[in-house]
């Protein structure tokens, strides 16, 4: 065995993210993060539990007793409205001997009731009762044997998100740039946007990375990975999307990656196409300068908020004489192994909008970026490749990585940091790039090794 076999072979993780720092500088990575089951096990200690996730949108428990089942990482957690309409996130398992509490995807109740031998715990995670209490239990403490509850929860613009932390900053504060980011994409108008529904829900054989950084910033898999949208006269101008990429790398793994309409196409292509009945009724007064111009000439249309937020805002190509339809999907990348993911899909609407409005708006969201959307086929089926690289004995190896360096500088890459870009993080055009990738993965890194 040769010297190099050896350490591929025996290396740990410490090594491995050991190697990752070294060649992350270079735009490389090591194919074993996208299918090591180490890896895995260390992402939802340090990642999913460490960090700010989002759990939902508020649409989705609008009423008190409202609930949902979503996952932290690997944790099955209830998202439940209270009396006093807090919300909560709530371990999804029994106190007495872990029986999953609720196996509903949602509903509304005040209370959980175990199926096992019956403890009952309040929407608010309190414990509540227990058959035959005063006889079996005189003397429970009962305010020790509440569920586990998520000590920090708060919304934004309509989304919730849970730290299980108990040191944690707020969630502003954490979310930095992706937070500058959702306001430009949540906070134009002061009714906001609500769910269409629940959320899709499918799984792929792809890692929950790939996902992530192919919404944070891949344009330049679009006109290759979806060319039959285009032949079959379903999408257009993908040619073209190389030459007018604008990459958003907003600090701290949070990205988004749109085209420059409004500078291409003038006031038809400005706030990502939206037909003058809508985009007459956002006010953006709320919006700094950055934001303003970045949607009037540069919209994002899709972007990821670390670890496994992400969002496309895109249109239809609509028929002769017809406007485009503009639609809003937000997803999870719901990580199930190193080798599996779910995704939840959202649609959203203005909840301005008129209901054909929005039934418009949905069904074509739900034409390109659905279980069976168009474009959606495209991209989930190609990222299976990488968990497969991941586990193959002979790319392991040799030591095989993957190439992000597209963009980079010192490659002779035509991207050009914006020098006068006045947001958050740095602003990368034209053409696509690989900075929000390379990103994302820098903030992978910090949270792989940084001490709890
Ligand atoms: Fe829930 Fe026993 S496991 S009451
Ligand atoms: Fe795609």
């Amino acid at each position: 065995m040769t010297n190099r076999e050896n350490i591929v072979r025996n290396q740990g993780l410490d090594d491995l993210l050991g190697r990752v720092s070294v060649s992350l500088e270079d735009g490389l990575m090591p194919v074993e993060i996208f299918g090591d089951a180490e890896v895995f096990e260390a992402e939802m200690d340090r990642v999913f539990t460490r960090n700010w996730v989002f759990v939902g949108f508020e649409s989705e428990i609008p009423a008190s007793g409202d609930y949902v089942t979503r996952h932290v990482g690997k944790d099955s957690v209830i998202v439940a409205r209270d009396r006093d309409m807090k919300i909560n996130v709530l371990a999804n398992f029994c106190r007495h001997r872990g029986a999953q509490l609720c196996t509903n995807d949602r509903g509304n109740s005040l209370n959980f009731r175990c199926p096992y031998h019956g403890w009952v715990y309040r929407n608010n995670g309190d414990w509540r009762g227990a058959p035959d209490k005063s006889d079996a239990y005189p003397k429970l403490d009962t305010k020790a044997w509440g569920l586990l509850k998520a000590p920090h929860v708060e919304t934004l613009y309509g989304l919730i998100f849970t730290c299980l932390e108990q040191e944690a900053p707020p969630l502003l504060d954490a979310l930095g740039g992706g937070g500058w980011m959702l306001k430009a994409l949540m906070d134009l108008h002061p009714n906001g946007m609500s769910v269409m529904g629940p959320p899709d829900r499918y799984r792929v054989r792809a890692n929950w990375k790939t996902a992530s950084e192919n919404f944070a910033g891949d344009a330049y898999h679009i006109s290759v990975a979806h060319r039959s949208v285009e032949k079959i006269n379903l999408g257009q101008g993908f040619d073209a999307v190389n030459q007018f990429t604008i990459n958003y790398a907003l600090g701290d793994g949070h990205s988004c990656t749109g085209s420059a309409t409004g500078d291409l196409l003038g006031e038809v292509g400005e706030y990502w196409g939206y037909e003058y009945a809508i985009r007459n009724q956002f006010d953006l007064s709320r919006l700094d300068n950055a934001q303003k111009e970045m949607i009037r000439l540069r919209p994002p249309a899709v972007g990821n908020i670390f670890p496994n937020l992400s969002f496309i805002r895109f249109t239809n190509t609509p028929p002769a004489g017809k406007w485009p339809v503009v639609y809003t999907s937000w997803r999870q990348w719901q990580p199930i192994s190193a080798t599996e993911t779910e995704v939840l899909s959202w649609q959203l609407k203005w909840n301005f909008m008129t209901d054909e409005q929005a039934s418009e708006s949905y069904a074509t969201g739900q034409f390109g970026f659905s279980s069976a959307g168009v474009f959606e086929q495209d991209d989930t089926v190609l990222w299976e490749g990488a968990p497969h690289v991941a586990l193959s004995p002979w790319a392991r190896k040799e030591g095989a990585m993957f190439n992000m360096q597209l963009g980079m500088a010192s490659l002779g890459g035509i991207q050009q940091r914006d020098p006068d870009w006045a947001g958050p993080g740095n602003v990368y055009s034209p053409g696509p790039g690989e900075a929000p990738a390379r990103d994302f993965y820098l903030r992978w890194l910090h949270e792989m090794t940084r001490g709890s």
